[in-house]
C-alpha cells in the first residue's frame, strides 16, 4: 500500500490496495492514513455495492439514507436513463451539494465519514472539492479564534435549501429533518486526533447571541476564508474511483457540470458516535 500525500493540506492518494479485500495489516493503514490525511483516494477500485458498503461499515455504524439502503445513487440519471430536470427536487437537492457543506450536520446525530464512488461522468466539469478545517482554524488570527470559540450554530437542510430557492417540504426524504434543530459547536474537537476544526458550512445558521444578519456574514465570512487554497483539495474523477471523507474535520462540495449529461456516483455515509457526534442540548 502506498499513501501519497496530496500538495493540499489534507487528502492522500492510495494505491497498491484492493479495497474488497482488506487485511488486519491493511486496514490498520487505511484507518490510520484516514485519520492523518482526512481524504483518502482511491483510484480504480470498481467496487460493487456490496464491497462499498462493507467498506464503509468498517469506520462505524452505515445509514440508511432510504429506509434499507445502505448505500444511494447521487445522480441526476433516471432509472430508465432519462435525466433530471432542474427544477425537480431531487435535482435540487445535488445543486445544493455544490455548497460547502459536511454531511448530516442538520440530523440529531452528524456524520462521522461518506464514501463516494464514480460510476458515470459528464465529459468536463462534477468535480469534488474537499476544503481542510483543521488547517482552517490554525490558520485564523488569534481574535477571531477567541471570538468563535464560545460559538454555536443551528444546522438545517430547510434553511440550507431555502437558501438556493428550493422550498423543501416536511417529509421531503432524507435529511428534511423536522424535529428541533440541532446545535453545534463552530470548533469541533476531532475525536480520534484532538485537533481542533472548524464546523461550519451551508447547512449552519443563526448563531445564537448574534443578530440573523451578523450570523449569516460571520458563517460567510468564515466559509469564505476556510476554503482557500492551500486548503483545497480537487479531485477529477475517473470511473472506478473511490473517495472517502472525514466530515468532523472537512467540508465539502461537488462543482458544476452540463445537467444534459448524466452523473451517476454511488454514496454510503458512516454515522457518528453518539458521545462526540450529537447535537447540544438547545
Ligand atoms: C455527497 C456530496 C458531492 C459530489 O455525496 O455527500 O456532497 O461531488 N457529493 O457529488
Ligand atoms: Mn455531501
Amino acid at each position: 500500500m502506498k499513501v501519497s500525500p496530496t500538495d493540499a493540506t489534507l487528502g492522500a492518494v492510495v494505491t497498491g490496495i484492493d479495497l474488497a479485500s482488506l487485511d488486519g495489516a491493511a486496514w490498520r493503514g487505511v484507518e490510520d492514513a484516514f485519520h492523518e490525511h482526512a481524504v483518502l483516494i482511491f483510484p480504480d477500485q470498481h467496487l460493487s455495492a456490496e464491497a462499498q458498503i462493507a467498506f464503509g461499515a468498517r469506520f462505524g455504524r452505515v445509514e440508511q439514507l432510504v429506509p434499507g439502503m445502505e448505500i444511494v445513487p447521487i445522480s441526476n440519471q433516471r432509472k430508465d436513463g432519462s435525466l433530471l430536470e432542474d427544477d425537480e427536487h431531487q435535482m435540487q437537492v445535488l445543486i445544493g451539494n455544490e455548497g460547502w457543506h459536511t454531511d448530516s450536520s442538520y440530523m440529531p446525530i452528524s456524520a462521522k465519514a461518506s464514501i463516494l464512488s464514480a460510476h458515470v461522468l459528464p465529459s468536463s466539469g462534477g468535480e469534488t472539492e474537499w476544503a481542510d478545517m483543521r488547517s482552517a482554524f490554525a490558520a485564523l488570527d488569534d481574535a477571531m479564534r477567541t471570538r468563535i470559540e464560545g460559538f454555536a450554530a443551528y444546522h438545517s437542510l430547510f434553511h440550507s435549501q431555502a437558501k438556493i430557492g428550493h422550498r423543501a417540504e416536511v417529509g421531503a426524504g432524507y435529511g428534511f429533518y423536522e424535529g428541533e434543530q440541532p446545535l453545534r459547536p463552530l470548533v469541533k474537537n476531532h475525536p480520534v486526533t484532538g485537533r481542533p476544526a472548524l464546523y461550519i458550512g451551508r447547512h449552519a445558521y443563526g448563531i445564537p447571541g448574534l443578530s440573523e444578519q451578523a450570523s449569516e456574514q460571520l458563517l460567510a465570512d468564515l466559509v469564505n476564508f476556510a476554503c482557500q487554497p492551500p486548503r483545497v483539495l480537487q479531485h477529477r474523477w475517473s470511473v472506478g474511483d473511490v473517495v472517502i471523507w472525514d466530515n468532523r474535520c472537512v467540508l465539502h462540495r461537488a462543482r458544476p457540470y452540463d445537467h444534459r449529461q448524466a452523473r451517476v456516483m454511488q454514496h454510503t455515509r458512516i454515522q457518528g458516535d453518539p458521545a462526540t457526534e450529537c447535537a447540544l442540548e438547545s
